[in-house]
């Protein structure tokens, strides 16, 4: 029996004749921060859709604790894209209810009385957590980037959900921002004790908050066929100096 929260054996992915990924064996230990680094276009996104169940393998198996992964929309995965992770039309308290419904399930429309009050608590409680209560009647549009990047992950984490993923989740912000950003993701992961998968274009980003480091790029190369051959995780670099200083 593995310790793994998450266990890939053996993934590809293929669309058509195209390989993206090839012979993906991971095993993701929970409670780490894996930063995901690679050349545009290396399946790093692919991999993420994987891990959300919102894609299924070509071949190999995904194990969540052991067990083969569920359909998305479990409890168990929250996700937060660069942009468009939050709906314009709800409010910014009305974005985090939605992130405790599923899709094809929504069950906050039929929630009254006591339930609906503890979800607005909790919906609450997860503003505060980002620092965003005083922003919780406007609209995204309203708010600047950070802001709404507050606010994806607030609506991610109120399932409090066990692994986060997170595309390039500070990519179109400022630099000063982005610090500010790092700071609040450490924070929410180490007190909410996720385990947390992070794809980012910025190798310093992935050194300074990952436990673990991978880097997705292709190990063989058919100049006549690009499509051939997929990528897979070239690197993987333990940064041990932080696992033992945050356990
Ligand atoms: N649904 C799909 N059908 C066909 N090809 C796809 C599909 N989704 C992704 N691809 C291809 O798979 C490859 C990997 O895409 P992916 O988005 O995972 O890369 P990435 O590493 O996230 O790139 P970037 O850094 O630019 O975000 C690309 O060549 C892309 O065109
Ligand atoms: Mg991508």
């Amino acid at each position: 029996m593995s310790d793994a929260l998450l266990e890939l054996k053996n993934v590809w992915v293929e669309y058509g004749d195209k390989v993206v990924l090839e012979r993906v064996n991971l095993a993701i230990a929970p409670g780490s921060f894996v930063s995901v680094v690679g050349p545009s276009g290396a399946g790093k996104s692919t991999f993420l859709r994987l891990i959300l169940g919102q894609e299924a393998p070509t071949k190999g198996s995904i194990l969540l604790d052991g067990a083969p992964m569920r359909a998305e929309c479990g409890p168990d995965r929250g996700v937060v894209f660069q942009r468009y992770s939050v709906f314009p039309h709800l409010t910014v308290l009305g974005n985090v209810l939605f992130g405790l419904e599923c899709a094809g399930a929504p069950v906050l429309g039929r929630l009254f009385g006591a339930r609906r009050r503890a979800a607005v608590a909790d919906a609450e409680a997860m503003l505060d957590a980002v620092g965003l209560s005083h922003a919780r009647d406007q609209y995204p549009a309203q708010l600047s980037g950070g802001m709404q990047q507050r606010l994806a992950l607030a609506q991610a984490l109120v399932k409090h959900p066990r692994v986060l993923l997170l595309d390039e989740p500070f990519g179109a912000l400022d630099p000063g921002i982005r610090v500010d950003m790092h700071e609040l993701v450490t924070r929410l992961w180490r007190e909410h004790g996720l385990t947390v998968v992070m794809v980012t274009h910025d190798i310093a980003e992935a050194f300074k908050l990952g436990t673990r480091v991978l880097a997705f790029d292709k190990r063989r190369h058919d100049p006549h066929a690009p499509h051939r051959y997929g990528a897979t995780a070239t690197y993987d670099v333990p940064l041990l100096r932080k696992i033992s200083a945050s356990s």
